[in-house]
């Protein structure tokens, strides 16, 4: 049996239950791809389902058993091909969202991806960058060019606007017919987001955001939460609020205020497609992938701690390849 390097999940609860050890390796099924893993991205829903999804209503908690390998997004080189698989060739390089929403095995040495959910990697990404972009950059990528495709113009505003999916936000949303980006953060990622082009910027731990923005078209809230009301004032009547996350957005408040929300988050999905017209716009450079922190594969309980003190400038990564 061969055996590969990863990092399981033994039990659900802090970060220190994810242990670096040598597994099986899998082998591809019918329609699968079997990736050298070369990096792996970190996006919330794994330290989500580390804490067994226990921020979720009972009703929607996915039933996960551990021990389980964590992780949606990979980049790396295509080794072995499931049947039926003809889309690819060993040593093709690629990045993925794999098999999401559902599960993934991404902190390894080598994961299994449905043929169909991966996007060759442009020469011009490197694969640190290219395992940065998947979730983060498809959920932006979804809501700009999917869900509101050929409906995104006027002012845009972006709450949590450094984070994964903030900071695709703001380039996409321009890129998909924004006039102007209004980039709400903490103030330290100010030089950041003016830098990727949003025109104004609200540090939310100085003035909230419903305070000094008005008239908004379409608000993409990547932050949610109790407090998601408090930026109803910033959306003029028949403007928009795209949630990212769960959110008390006052909904019968936002009805009387004209405001259009969607009864939930736009779920963001696997799609090879999708992702290469993605990659494609960061390959040429009109897209830049913010990347916060690198870690090695066997540091990863290192990387949720990280990430789960928040306030993140871009993506975490997991370097797989030694
Ligand atoms: N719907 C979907 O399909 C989908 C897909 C992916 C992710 N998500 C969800 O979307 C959320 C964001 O994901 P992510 O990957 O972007 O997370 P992330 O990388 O951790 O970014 C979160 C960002 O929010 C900022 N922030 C925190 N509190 C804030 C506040 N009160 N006001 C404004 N900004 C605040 C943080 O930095 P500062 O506080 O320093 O500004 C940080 O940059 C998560 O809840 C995730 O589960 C949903």
């Amino acid at each position: 049996m061969a055996t590969m390097r990863a990092v399981r999940l033994h039990a659900f609860g802090e970060p220190e239950e994810l242990v670096h050890e040598e597994v099986t390796r899998p082998e591809p099924g019918p329609g699968e791809v079997l990736v050298r893993v070369q990096a792996a991205g970190v996006n919330p829903p794994d330290w989500y389902a580390r804490r067994g999804f226990v921020n979720f209503p009972v009703e929607v908690r996915p039933n996960w058993t551990p021990p389980l390998i964590l992780g949606s997004d990979i980049s790396g080189i295509v080794t072995e091909l499931g049947p039926g698989v003809t889309q690819w060739q060993p040593g093709d390089e690629v990045l993925g969202l794999v098999n999401f929403p559902g599960r993934a095995s991404g902190y390894a040495e080598y994961a299994l991806s449905p043929a169909a959910d991966l996007a060759r990697r442009p020469a011009g990404l490197g694969p640190v960058e290219a395992a940065a972009v998947p979730m983060a950059g498809l959920t932006a990528y979804q809501i700009a060019f999917r869900h509101l495709a050929g409906r995104v113009d006027g002012t845009v505003l972006v709450n949590g606007a450094a984070g994964g999916v903030g900071h695709f936000a703001v380039q996409l949303l321009r890129i998909a017919g924004a006039k102007e980006v209004i980039a709400v953060a903490s103030g330290r990622h100010q030089g950041f987001l003016l830098g990727l082009g949003a025109d104004r910027f609200v540090d939310y731990t100085r003035t909230p955001a419903g305070d000094v923005v008005r008239d908004v078209d379409l608000l993409v809230d990547t932050v949610g939460g109790p407090e998601a009301h408090r930026l109803l004032p910033t959306v003029r009547r028949g403007g928009r609020i795209a949630p990212v996350f769960l959110g008390d957005y006052h909904r019968e408040r936002a009805a009387e205020l004209g405001i259009l929300l969607n009864e939930k988050p736009w779920q963001v999905r696997s799609s090879g497609t999708d992702l290469a017209e993605l990659a494609a716009l960061v390959d040429t450079g009109r897209v830049e992938v913010g990347i916060d922190s690198v870690f090695p594969l066997r540091e990863a309980a290192a990387a949720h701690a990280h990430a789960e003190r928040g306030h993140l400038q871009g993506k975490i990564v997991l370097r797989v390849e030694e």
